[in-house]
Protein backbone atom coordinates (compact mmCIF):
# COMPACT_ATOMS: atom_id res chain seq x y z
CA UNK A 1 0.00 0.00 0.00
CA UNK A 2 1.36 3.41 -0.72
CA UNK A 3 0.95 6.45 1.97
CA UNK A 4 -2.05 7.73 0.05
CA UNK A 5 -3.92 4.17 0.18
CA UNK A 6 -3.28 3.82 3.70
CA UNK A 7 -4.58 7.16 4.95
CA UNK A 8 -7.80 6.58 2.87
CA UNK A 9 -8.15 2.57 4.12
CA UNK A 10 -7.64 4.78 7.38
CA UNK A 11 -10.44 7.28 6.83
CA UNK A 12 -12.51 4.65 5.33
CA UNK A 13 -12.12 2.20 8.31
CA UNK A 14 -12.65 5.61 10.79
CA UNK A 15 -16.44 6.08 8.68
CA UNK A 16 -17.07 2.85 9.09
CA UNK A 17 -16.84 2.76 13.00
CA UNK A 18 -18.48 5.62 13.28
CA UNK A 19 -21.31 4.80 10.99
CA UNK A 20 -21.70 1.32 13.41
CA UNK A 21 -21.96 3.58 16.27
CA UNK A 22 -25.21 5.09 15.32
CA UNK A 23 -26.38 1.45 15.53
CA UNK A 24 -24.95 1.21 19.05
CA UNK A 25 -27.54 -0.04 21.49
CA UNK A 26 -26.16 1.79 24.62
CA UNK A 27 -29.91 2.74 26.64
CA UNK A 28 -28.18 2.11 30.08
CA UNK A 29 -24.89 3.41 29.88
CA UNK A 30 -25.89 5.98 26.93
CA UNK A 31 -22.34 5.89 25.46
CA UNK A 32 -22.55 4.61 22.30
CA UNK A 33 -19.18 3.25 20.31
CA UNK A 34 -18.41 1.44 16.82
CA UNK A 35 -15.41 -0.52 15.89
CA UNK A 36 -14.48 -1.97 12.44
CA UNK A 37 -11.86 -4.38 10.62
CA UNK A 38 -10.28 -4.68 8.18
CA UNK A 39 -9.05 -7.95 6.87
CA UNK A 40 -5.78 -8.47 5.05
CA UNK A 41 -7.97 -8.07 1.87
CA UNK A 42 -9.08 -5.06 2.60
CA UNK A 43 -12.80 -5.86 3.54
CA UNK A 44 -14.41 -4.39 6.65
CA UNK A 45 -16.89 -6.23 9.52
CA UNK A 46 -18.40 -3.71 11.76
CA UNK A 47 -20.03 -3.88 15.15
CA UNK A 48 -21.48 -1.56 18.10
CA UNK A 49 -21.82 -2.00 21.85
CA UNK A 50 -24.94 -4.27 22.53
CA UNK A 51 -26.30 -3.65 25.96
CA UNK A 52 -28.36 -5.27 28.61
CA UNK A 53 -31.04 -5.25 31.11
CA UNK A 54 -28.51 -7.20 32.93
CA UNK A 55 -25.72 -4.61 32.64
CA UNK A 56 -23.13 -7.40 32.82
CA UNK A 57 -24.05 -9.11 29.94
CA UNK A 58 -23.13 -5.86 27.11
CA UNK A 59 -20.67 -6.57 24.23
CA UNK A 60 -18.06 -4.32 23.63
CA UNK A 61 -18.12 -2.63 20.07
CA UNK A 62 -14.35 -3.79 19.17
CA UNK A 63 -15.88 -7.85 20.05
CA UNK A 64 -19.14 -7.80 17.99
CA UNK A 65 -17.42 -6.33 15.13
CA UNK A 66 -14.39 -9.26 15.76
CA UNK A 67 -17.47 -12.05 15.76
CA UNK A 68 -19.25 -11.03 13.22
CA UNK A 69 -15.71 -11.24 11.03
CA UNK A 70 -15.04 -14.50 12.51
CA UNK A 71 -18.42 -15.39 10.99
CA UNK A 72 -18.24 -14.79 7.71
CA UNK A 73 -15.18 -16.89 8.06
CA UNK A 74 -12.42 -13.82 8.07
CA UNK A 75 -9.84 -14.16 10.88
CA UNK A 76 -6.71 -12.19 9.11
CA UNK A 77 -7.02 -8.34 10.62
CA UNK A 78 -5.00 -5.62 10.03
CA UNK A 79 -6.48 -2.86 11.71
CA UNK A 80 -9.24 -2.01 14.34
CA UNK A 81 -10.79 1.61 14.48
CA UNK A 82 -12.92 2.22 17.52
CA UNK A 83 -15.55 5.07 17.55
CA UNK A 84 -17.16 6.93 20.56
CA UNK A 85 -18.58 10.19 21.49
CA UNK A 86 -16.06 11.05 23.98
CA UNK A 87 -13.86 13.44 24.20
CA UNK A 88 -11.15 11.22 24.76
CA UNK A 89 -10.21 8.73 22.26
CA UNK A 90 -11.54 5.71 24.43
CA UNK A 91 -8.91 2.45 24.98
CA UNK A 92 -10.31 -0.72 24.00
CA UNK A 93 -11.03 -3.11 27.55
CA UNK A 94 -9.06 -5.71 28.69
CA UNK A 95 -11.67 -8.32 27.12
CA UNK A 96 -11.48 -6.96 23.83
CA UNK A 97 -7.50 -6.72 24.08
CA UNK A 98 -7.40 -10.21 25.04
CA UNK A 99 -10.17 -11.18 22.03
CA UNK A 100 -8.16 -8.69 19.49
CA UNK A 101 -4.46 -11.12 20.40
CA UNK A 102 -6.46 -14.33 19.96
CA UNK A 103 -6.50 -13.12 15.97
CA UNK A 104 -4.15 -10.46 15.75
CA UNK A 105 -1.45 -10.26 18.88
CA UNK A 106 0.10 -7.16 16.50
CA UNK A 107 -3.08 -5.51 15.27
CA UNK A 108 -3.15 -1.52 14.72
CA UNK A 109 -5.81 -0.19 16.63
CA UNK A 110 -7.15 3.42 16.45
CA UNK A 111 -9.61 5.19 18.41
CA UNK A 112 -11.08 8.14 17.22
CA UNK A 113 -13.16 10.92 19.72
CA UNK A 114 -15.95 12.76 18.14
CA UNK A 115 -13.79 15.92 18.24
CA UNK A 116 -11.60 14.35 15.86
CA UNK A 117 -9.20 13.23 18.40
CA UNK A 118 -7.24 10.24 17.49
CA UNK A 119 -4.53 7.51 19.03
CA UNK A 120 -3.02 4.72 17.57
CA UNK A 121 -1.40 1.64 19.15
CA UNK A 122 -0.22 -1.69 18.63
CA UNK A 123 -1.98 -3.74 20.46
CA UNK A 124 1.25 -5.71 21.55
CA UNK A 125 1.33 -2.27 23.37
CA UNK A 126 -1.78 -2.54 25.15
CA UNK A 127 -1.45 -5.80 25.94
CA UNK A 128 2.32 -7.13 26.44
CA UNK A 129 2.44 -10.19 27.32
CA UNK A 130 -0.84 -11.66 26.91
CA UNK A 131 -2.07 -15.12 27.50
CA UNK A 132 -1.99 -17.38 24.33
CA UNK A 133 -2.55 -20.65 22.92
CA UNK A 134 0.98 -21.04 23.36
CA UNK A 135 0.54 -21.09 27.56
CA UNK A 136 -2.21 -24.09 27.05
CA UNK A 137 0.26 -26.07 25.11
CA UNK A 138 2.83 -25.25 27.72
CA UNK A 139 0.95 -27.98 29.88
CA UNK A 140 2.71 -30.41 31.66
N1 LIG B 1 -17.55 -0.19 25.47
C1 LIG B 1 -17.21 -0.59 24.21
O1 LIG B 1 -18.07 -0.98 23.40
N2 LIG B 1 -15.91 -0.55 23.86
C2 LIG B 1 -14.91 -0.03 24.62
O2 LIG B 1 -13.77 0.01 24.19
C3 LIG B 1 -15.21 0.47 25.96
C4 LIG B 1 -16.58 0.22 26.46
C5 LIG B 1 -18.97 -0.18 25.83
C6 LIG B 1 -19.42 -1.19 26.84
C7 LIG B 1 -20.65 -0.53 27.39
O3 LIG B 1 -21.74 -0.79 26.54
C8 LIG B 1 -20.34 0.97 27.31
O4 LIG B 1 -19.28 1.08 26.38
C9 LIG B 1 -19.94 1.62 28.63
O5 LIG B 1 -18.91 0.92 29.23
Amino acid sequence: MTGQDETESALKLRDSAFSAMENAYAPYSKFRVGAAVRTSTGIIVSGCNVENAAYGEALCAERTAIAAAVARGMRDFEEIAIASESDTPAAPCGACRQTMSEFAPNLKVTSYAKNGKKVTWRLGQLLPDAFTSKHLSGRT
